[in-house]
């Protein structure tokens, strides 16, 4: 049998002759980007192999064209015989969007610090003189330890459960999460002062496992194993941010409250219930109002006597990261018509007619728009283009994070390039390069590729990813108005929300045609505010409640078989004429 050395392991892996290489890197706990799940489409899973494998076959040389031989494809590529494998440095750290300014609540979270009563001389046991519920038979057994320990005695109550005892005044701490579908963001506060500690982001490892949620629940649907691999992944990961923002002063220990929002999907996934129902008619979630989880039995990091609040969804698509980011911005402020867009891999749009009127829906934009599934595309990491003009002369100019040498284009970067390139005539309408689009233009036209540099290019496959991606939203957006029998022009505000939605250049969105090119409002840019939701809920216990009212109020439009949607989307896949 063949053996596989992965990542200079001094121990190979036996592989079977024929097996795929990202099976192989699966089987045996590595990770390879797989937006796809190995469907031969995102061309992300690039491994540097020595040895023998199958010769590339036609989807792996159109990706790997001008590449070495020796970066192959992993989910292509089969093994024939011994081979050594490096797989590439994917789970760097994304460099996530500001919080958005959310509202302010008063600190009143359901997880308190009290004071417990000093021993009395009385015969009645000391845990039912105390107002609280306990549940937990690791309580008990604390209080018992009282008698050992001279200190003064505080409960960790949440609602009107004691949790736990302590016997110092180390801090009570929280932990806000949003679970998106491509990154994780987590923030951290001291419950006691409200105070926020820090926070920290990362891709979400479930994209190894593919890159939007139906590849996700496909997952789920094909591997008997497959939500706990994709819960237990995520939770790791969690895990590590969490340290990160702990650092070496404080410990898990003293965190005892987790919140999470996050689309349907991954807080199916969290709870570790099988997401199957939300993809098949009636797509039917097992649960929607909140769920709170004792965290040792749901394994997340925190301290195991803690819980886990899953904050309330609309329905299938519309989830609890909407339902956050509207309660973040106080949707009940909102004056005139507003369109509340969270741009990401599934787009989630709500307009809000009045503070009990809100028609909400949802739309698959795939992750072009995050970087995934763009031939050059990468997330907002160090050295990613994120942003691009073209000057007077034609020629591009353009800005990396960090600024560091460009490594490839994020999401705002794209649609700024694709922006630029629609407007110069490079691009046509159609989406086809325009090679008689003139001087200074054609040069970095080569083939089917633009180049922004010599190793960022744009090719016709990602412009197209950039049409279905834009096409999806502004049918979405559309077809909502049509339910609620209004037009472009009575719309008054468009917010926009999302990690990417704070780096984007507004009028760029409408160019691309993503948003109406003839709306002439004020856009604003709110940043996570899924997180902003989920870090109210910690501090304020009321917050849960307004959420629970809000989703439930939701009238949510299933676009799936809208005719109107199709017929929307098949005459938006243009772009805009110049
Ligand atoms: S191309 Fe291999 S996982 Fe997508």
């Amino acid at each position: 049998m063949p053996t596989v050395c992965l990542n200079g392991c001094d121990l190979p892996v036996e592989a079977a002759q024929g097996e795929t290489l990202l099976s192989c890197i699966r089987r045996n706990g590595f990770k390879v980007e797989s937006t796809c799940d190995g469907q031969g489409v995102c061309g992300k899973c690039r491994v540097i192999v020595h040895g023998e494998l199958s010769p590339p076959d036609e989807v792996e040389l159109e990706h790997l064209s001008g590449q070495p031989g020796n970066i192959r494809l992993a989910c292509r590529a089969k093994v024939v015989g011994d081979l050594t494998v490096t797989l590439g440095e994917t789970w760097t750290q994304i460099h996530s969007a500001p919080e958005s300014k959310c509202r302010t609540v008063a600190l009143d979270s359901l997880l308190k610090r009290v004071t417990l009563p000093d021993e009395v001389e009385s015969q009645r046991p000391y845990a039912e003189t105390l107002p609280f519920k306990i549940s937990d038979p690791r309580v008990p057994a604390k209080i018992a330890a009282r008698g050992e320990n001279s200190n003064q005695a505080f409960g960790i109550v949440f609602g009107n459960e004691l949790l736990d005892i302590r016997f110092d005044r180390t801090p009570v701490l929280g932990a806000a999460v949003d679970i998106g579908t491509t990154s994780l963001s987590l923030n951290l506060f001291d419950l006691e002062s409200g105070e926020f500690l820090g926070s920290s982001s990362a891709l979400n490892p479930q994209t190894a496992y593919g890159g939007d949620v139906i590849t996700r629940i496909n997952y789920c649907r094909e591997k008997a194993e497959g939500v706990s691999i994709l819960r237990s992944v995520l939770i790791g990961q969690l895990e590590l941010m969490l340290d990160e923002v702990l650092g070496k002063d404080r410990n898990r220990d003293q965190v005892h409250l987790m919140s999470a929002a996050g689309n349907t999907t991954m807080l199916h996934i969290m709870a570790g219930v099988n997401p199957l129902s939300l993809a098949r008619a009636p797509f039917r979630p097992v649960f929607l109002k909140p769920v709170i989880l004792e965290a040792d039995r749901c394994g997340i990091p925190i301290s195991p006597l803690g819980r886990l609040i899953l904050l309330p969804g609309a329905s299938a698509y519309v989830g609890a990261d909407i339902v956050g980011g509207l309660t973040a911005i106080d949707y009940r402020t909102c004056s005139g018509c507003t369109l509340f867009i969270d741009i990401g891999t599934n787009g989630e749009i709500v307009l809000i007619e009045a503070p009990d009127r809100l028609l909400g829906t949802s739309c698959a934009m795939g992750p072009a728009l995050e970087g995934m599934n763009i031939s050059c595309g990468c997330r907002a990491v160090p050295g990613a283009v994120n942003s691009v003009t073209l000057d007077a002369g034609m020629l591009p100019r353009y800005t990396t994070i960090g600024d560091l040498p460009p490594i490839g284009i994020c999401g705002s970067g794209l649609v700024d390039l694709v922006a630029a390139l629609v407007t110069s005539g490079v691009i046509a309408s159609s989406g086809a390069f325009n090679p008689d689009c003139g001087r200074g233009l054609t040069e970095r036209l080569r083939g089917d590729r633009y180049y922004l540099t010599d190793n960022v290019f744009l090719n016709q496959r990602d412009i197209r990813q950039v049409q279905l991606a834009k096409s999806a939203a502004i049918s979405g957006i559309l077809t909502l108005l049509s339910e609620a029998g209004r037009s472009v022009a009575e719309l008054e505000h468009i917010i926009v929300a999302g990690s990417f939605g704070y780096h984007l250049n507004p009028e760029n969105l409408k160019r691309i045609g993503l948003l109406p090119e003839e709306y002439p409002g004020r856009i604003t840019f709110v940043g996570n505010s899924s997180l902003s939701g989920a870090s109210l809920a910690l501090i304020n216990q009321g917050i849960l409640r307004e959420m629970e009212h809000l989703a439930s109020i939701i009238q949510v439009q299933e676009l799936g078989s809208h005719p109107a949607f199709s017929k929307n989307f098949l005459s938006q896949l243009n772009f805009p004429n110049s």
